[in-house]
């Protein structure tokens, strides 16, 4: 059998395992039950209301670490900090009522909701939404355990199963050689993706194909960078292999006890999400979902990096075709042109200014698609329900674009009441321009816009 550094892995193993069991233990989750301090609602409508300053992680000082629990599984650029969604979902609906998220990303709407004992729906364009709820959100099972988790690491490290994405672009991001062995991991999880121990594997494998890979994995874009082509050459004359599969282990024995403390909470809820994932959150059909309390969401941001195109890597390796993957991005906001213009008295001021064609289409299929995804999932709103949408005022050509303002007005001719606007300093939430530039949109802050459904 081919050199595989696992005899040195069991004692690695019970640090992390000790890091982590700390960090979800009892004690630490059983405070995040507590009631927030509440948001005072504005008396006046959208062209009155001001935003008043909030400090999120304040106000939800039970959150001491944005990745607590099952929120670190999965790395997703721009997630929503746990605490905004925390204090919506306990906030502004009840026990047992459904909560919507048209732009659910990795799922923190949904884990914030099971963990109050709320449902959720989840929706988003990228279908790695399927592959993560599972784990991240539903996972009930309390008796996993690292014995098996080793046996099951043992033998995918053995398979001779192969896996070929079906990618012709595929060996530009990666040297033979961690092609070679990545191809039979791969192989392994695909042979047996319904085990949960597969699963939390392949949440690990899914980092060691981008960080085993040419492409750079300290910034959201995918892009090969030199760095990385050179740090990747220099691992080749090491034991390589042996480092592969430490990482693998590493990771998976972190998803494990962070999964296992996610069931230990919420065995006895019969609370869960359902995830409905590469679809257009703009016409997807709902009819048949149940009526929610809550819709609770952050879009993407107007300037952002493709999403989809971010994750091609993780999307070829789960099985998705050139086709699926290209027919998605078309439909990813703002990047598609919008049939018609979107109106707004806001709106239409700031339009007139921005002087370049680009930018014109760029905004109006923004706020076009944007509030089509969002009036859909309201459509699943009980009257009096509430409606929070986290954006940020991102600059087009020099001008500020005031998202919530827009938003709210174009809600209030369809019945909705404004509840207020929050203000929240952005401490550091890692976009899609890579690290010197955390923040490309040069964006000071975000803003909670807390809408009511006319009863
Ligand atoms: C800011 S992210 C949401 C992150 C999420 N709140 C989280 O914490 O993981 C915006 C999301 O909008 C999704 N998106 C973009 N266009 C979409 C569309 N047409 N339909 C549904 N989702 C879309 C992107 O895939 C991305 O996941």
């Amino acid at each position: 059998m081919e050199r595989i550094g696992i005899d040195r892995l069991p004692d690695f193993s019970d640090e992390i395992a000790s890091m982590v069991r700390e960090r979800s233990s009892w004690a630490y989750q059983a405070r995040l039950f507590d009631v927030p301090q509440s948001l005072s609602p504005s008396p006046s409508g959208s062209d009155e209301c001001q935003a008043v300053p909030v400090s999120f992680r304040e106000i939800v000082s039970e959150i001491q670490d944005t990745s607590y629990l099952t929120h670190g599984i999965f790395y997703y650029p721009a997630k929503f900090i746990p605490h905004v969604p925390y204090y919506c979902v306990r906030h502004f609906c009840s026990e047992g009522e459904w909560v919507i998220d048209p732009f659910a990303g990795s799922g923190t709407v949904g884990l914030e909701a099971v963990l109050a004992r709320r449902n959720a729906i989840l929706i988003d364009i990228n279908p790695l939404l399927k592959h993560i709820a599972e784990l991240k959100i539903n996972f009930r099972q309390v008796d996993v355990d690292q014995a098996t988790l080793f046996k099951r690491i043992q033998a995918m490290l053995g398979s001779s199963d192969e896996f070929e994405p079906a990618w012709s672009n595929l060996e530009y991001w990666y040297p033979p050689e961690i092609l070679a062995v990545l191809k039979r991991y791969w192989g392994w999880f695909h042979k047996n993706s319904s085990d949960v121990y597969a699963q939390m594997i392949a949440c690990s494998l899914l980092r060691a194909s981008r960080r085993f890979s040419w492409a750079e994995h300290k910034a959201p874009k995918l892009f090969r960078s030199r760095m990385k082509l050179r740090d990747i050459e220099q691992l080749l004359q090491t034991d390589w292999q042996a480092t592969l599969n430490e990482f693998i282990w590493e990771r998976a024995v972190d998803v494990l006890h962070r999964v296992r403390s996610l069931a230990h909470l919420t065995h006895r809820h019969s609370c869960r999400a359902i995830a409905i994932a590469g679809v257009d959150s703009a016409s997807v059909d709902l009819t048949d979902l149940p009526e929610v309390g809550l819709l609770v969401t952050s879009p993407p941001y107007m300037q952002a990096q493709e999403y989809i195109r971010t994750f091609k890597l993780d999307l070829f390796w789960l099985g998705y075709s050139e086709e699926t993957v290209k027919r998605i991005a078309q439909l990813e906001i703002p990047y598609r042109k919008a049939p018609q213009q979107f109106h707004s008295p806001t709106y239409s001021q700031i339009y007139e200014q921005v002087e370049r064609p680009d930018l014109k289409d760029l905004m109006n299929a923004y706020f076009y698609y944007t509030t089509r995804a969002l009036q859909n999932a309201a459509t699943k709103l009980k009257a009096g329900g509430s409606m929070c949408v986290f954006v940020g005022n991102p600059k087009i050509d020099g001008i500020e674009i005031p998202t919530w303002r827009i938003i709210a007005e174009h809600f209030e001719t369809l019945g909705f009441q404004m509840y207020g606007v929050y203000e929240d300093a952005i401490k550091n939430r890692q976009l899609f321009r890579g690290r010197r530039n955390k923040n490309p949109e040069g964006m000071p802050s975000e803003f909670l816009l807390v809408m009511r459904r006319e009863g």
